[in-house]
């Protein structure tokens, strides 16, 4: 039987949350087909997907909440704990390897006091690898919120987290 305290358990997604997803029922043939704009929509609000919002989720798409979680973990994208306000993608696949990537995202991750994957203390940048950004003419590359950083070299390396740093300021919470 369940207990009090579960039934009475605090929503994850909001009224806000609920009523994006629930909006783009009418622009797909099957609520299924929702499933990934519905975790990019808690993502984008959450900064992550909990997962407590799975079961939410499904019952929003009529699933199993196996269903989501099996799309959700198809992709490396979505994380269960919130990300930083930025987060920098420094890509290494081979255009940008070959040009010094792997140098860069490690001075990143020296200058920022993480490791890829992580996020820093103040919660501001998540660093994290990325796969070719589609701009390899300038490796190596790296995205960062909406903005695609070109030629990266570890000299320019401070001004661009802080950069990342004032940008993470400016986002709303
Ligand atoms: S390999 Fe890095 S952008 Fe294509």
């Amino acid at each position: 039987m369940a207990t009090a305290a579960a039934t009475s358990k605090t929503p994850v997604l909001t009224p806000e949350i609920r009523k994006e997803i629930e909006a783009y029922l009418p622009r797909y043939p099957t609520k299924q087909a929702v499933t990934l704009p519905a975790l990019h929509i808690v993502n984008d609000h959450l900064r992550c997907v909990p997962m407590g919002a799975i079961p939410e989720i499904a019952e929003i798409l009529e699933l199993s909440p196996a269903q989501v979680y099996d799309t959700l973990t198809f992709y490396g994208f979505f994380k269960h704990t919130p990300c930083g306000k930025v987060r920098a993608w420094v890509c290494r696949s081979i255009s940008c390897a070959l040009r010094g990537g792997e140098e860069v995202l490690s001075a990143m991750s020296d200058k920022l006091g993480v490791r890829p994957g992580e996020t820093t203390e103040d919660g501001r940048v998540t660093l994290e690898f990325g796969e070719c950004l589609g701009v390899c003419d300038f490796a190596p590359a790296m995205l960062a919120g909406d903005e695609v950083y070109k030629n990266m070299s570890v000299d320019q390396v401070s001004h661009v987290v802080s950069q990342l740093q004032s940008q993470a300021d400016r986002a709303a919470d």
